[in-house]
């Protein structure tokens, strides 16, 4: 029901068009626009700047105040208190689970962690260096040709079981993808181990001894988890939403949300952070990059830097840093020279007015970037890494979708080509 009204005069039409308006719990009112199409008109916003594309109760940003709210939680709360998997069933079911919800979330999918034995088969048909990204796409858009047991999308049980499946199986299939790339044996997924630990393990460990995570590093890798599971409306999101709103099923549609994060601007930026810290090699150099970055004809921009809709520190990235710093004691390794390159950038950074008048402060790629150099973890997974954690995200959204009315998305645009013309002869 609208609370409000918005009218819009248009040239050549009399009347004044009246636009509902609705107010959500929090954010911006949005004006409902779909009363324009019926006037002959569409709305222009590349980018989705000023658009809302969907109704979801999963996840608030207030980009202007620093914060991220999931199903109502501060993310600095859930980051102390919480744990990934307890985020799971949060953005799955929208309450925090009691203690034996918990423990019985975290059982199965803890038993859903083995992905079937043909799946390892896949891998190599792949080229050894090729980029984990590109298989992760592939293994998942294939995992809809083993499970045709949980693929009716209309049916709540059904979404479930993907659910649990895909948040169960990333860790398998992404280290799967590192051993592959070294040339190490797939180790199996341990199901007594945390979810963390277990990825470490299948990560780091052999067959030929035994693996021990580190705590406090297991304790980082879940925090990145965390705080990479969902960011509302991002442009993998979207993806998914948009790919689901056709009704292809769910592993589909999460492996077309993996190839929009593989991007640069996207999910991509965390790699890209270390190969920009890496290229500037030396502090002395920093101020010629800043001075790249801030050049309208140089397309280089400072990598972790910035944030559609953070125009505040991003408060992920506030948690992060203070992960990092504790990662960098335990290993000791405080004066890695790229993380010192990397605190001197943020510095100069943050008193460049440039970067202080575009509201440019350092994104959460910045700091995980850092702190998955330090794990071990080469920077071609990084992306791999966030596309697993943000699987329970894409998820949430895909199920919140389906379990409302809904029908296909189906953009329109604004026609800049030839008129109609004649074939030539
Ligand atoms: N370095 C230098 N200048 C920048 C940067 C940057 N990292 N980011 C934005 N700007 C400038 C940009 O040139 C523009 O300046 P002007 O007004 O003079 O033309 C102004 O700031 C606004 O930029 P925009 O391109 O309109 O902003 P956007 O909202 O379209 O882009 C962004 C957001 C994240 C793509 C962009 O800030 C960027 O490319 N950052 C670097 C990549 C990055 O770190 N991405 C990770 C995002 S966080 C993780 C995730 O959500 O995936």
């Amino acid at each position: 029901m609208a609370d409000k009204k918005a009218r819009l005069m248009v040239d050549g039409i009399d009347d004044p068009i009246e636009l509902p308006v609705y107010s959500g719990t929090e954010g911006p009112d949005v004006v409902d626009v779909r009363p324009l199409s019926a006037k002959g008109l569409f709305t222009y916003d590349p980018g989705f700047v000023a658009t809302a594309a969907c109704e979801s109760s999963i996840t608030y940003i207030d980009g202007d105040k620093g914060i991220l709210l999931h199903r109502g939680y501060p993310i600095e709360q859930l980051a102390e208190k919480s744990d990934y998997l307890e985020v799971c069933y949060l953005l799955l079911n929208g309450e925090l689970p009691t203690a034996e919800e918990k423990a019985q979330f975290v059982d199965i999918v803890m038993h859903h962690t083995m992905v079937h034995e043909q799946i390892s088969y896949f891998f190599r048909g792949f080229r050894r260096d090729a980029h984990p990204m590109a298989i992760m796409v592939a293994c998942v858009g294939a995992l809809s040709a083993f499970y045709h047991d949980s693929l009716d999308i209309n049916d709540p049980y059904h979404r479930e079981v993907c659910a649990f499946r895909l948040i169960a199986k990333m860790p398998t299939l992404a280290a799967m993808c590192y051993k592959y790339s070294i040339g190490q044996p797939f180790m199996y997924p341990r199901n007594d181990l945390g979810y963390a630990e277990n990825f470490l393990r299948m990560m780091f460990g052999t067959p030929c001894e035994e693996y021990q995570a580190n705590p406090v590093l297991a304790k980082a890798m879940d925090l990145i988890f965390l705080l990479h599971a969902d960011h509302e409306q991002n442009a993998s999101t979207s993806t998914v939403r948009l790919a689901g709103s056709s009704g292809a099923n769910p592993f589909a549609c999460i492996a077309s949300g993996i190839a929009a994060l593989w991007g640069p601007a996207h999910g991509g930026a965390n790699e890209a952070v270390l190969a920009m810290l890496q290229e500037i090699g030396d502090e002395s150099r920093i101020p010629e990059f800043i001075k790249r970055a801030k050049d309208p004809d140089d397309s280089f921009r400072l990598m972790g830097f910035g944030h559609r809709v953070y125009h505040n520190f991003d408060p992920r990235a506030k948690v992060l840093k203070a992960s990092c710093d504790q990662v960098l004691t335990e290993l000791g390794i405080e004066n890695d020279p790229l993380l010192k390159i990397a605190t001197r950038l943020e510095q100069v950074a943050l008193e460049d007015d440039y970067f202080v008048k575009r509201k440019l402060y350092p994104n959460v790629d910045f700091y995980s970037g850092i702190i998955m150099k330090a794990i071990g973890i080469p920077t071609s997974m990084f992306t791999v890494i966030f596309a697993l954690a943000r699987t329970i995200g894409w998820i949430s959204h895909w199920s919140e979708f389906h379990s409302s009315p809904n029908r296909i998305g189906r953009p329109r645009q604004l026609y800049t080509g030839q008129h109609k013309r004649d074939y030539p002869g």
